[in-house]
């Protein structure tokens, strides 16, 4: 079935994630369930402002490190990394919440 035009797909952490357009990258990893960072204590953490001030949300977009996802429209084709499924991939590429002790 063909997406609808107002559809944009694009990557995150590999994955294939089709948003509407007009949805910003920090909703599109929301709803795909990716935390941006982690704690000191490797608890998932998750955009908190939305508005570009605490730096939460930041991301590696197409090859481009720190970008703040909450301030950035989803483009066709876009290549989205979280820093902390980057550290946190176990041995079978799943995300893992909790760092093992
Ligand atoms: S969510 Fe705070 S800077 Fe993006």
């Amino acid at each position: 079935m063909p997406e609808p035009a107002s559809a944009v797909a694009l990557t995150v952490n590999g994955a294939l994630v089709t948003v509407e357009r007009g949805t910003t990258v920090a909703a599109a990893l929301l709803m795909a369930g990716v935390a941006t960072r982690t704690s000191v204590y490797g608890e998932p953490r998750a955009p908190l402002c939305g508005m570009g001030i605490c730096f939460e949300c930041r991301v590696t977009i197409d090859g481009v490190s720190h970008q703040r996802s909450c301030q950035i429209l989803c483009e066709p084709g876009m290549h989205v990394t979280a820093p902390a499924t980057e550290s946190t991939n176990n041995a079978e590429g799943r995300q893992s919440s909790h760092r093992e002790a």
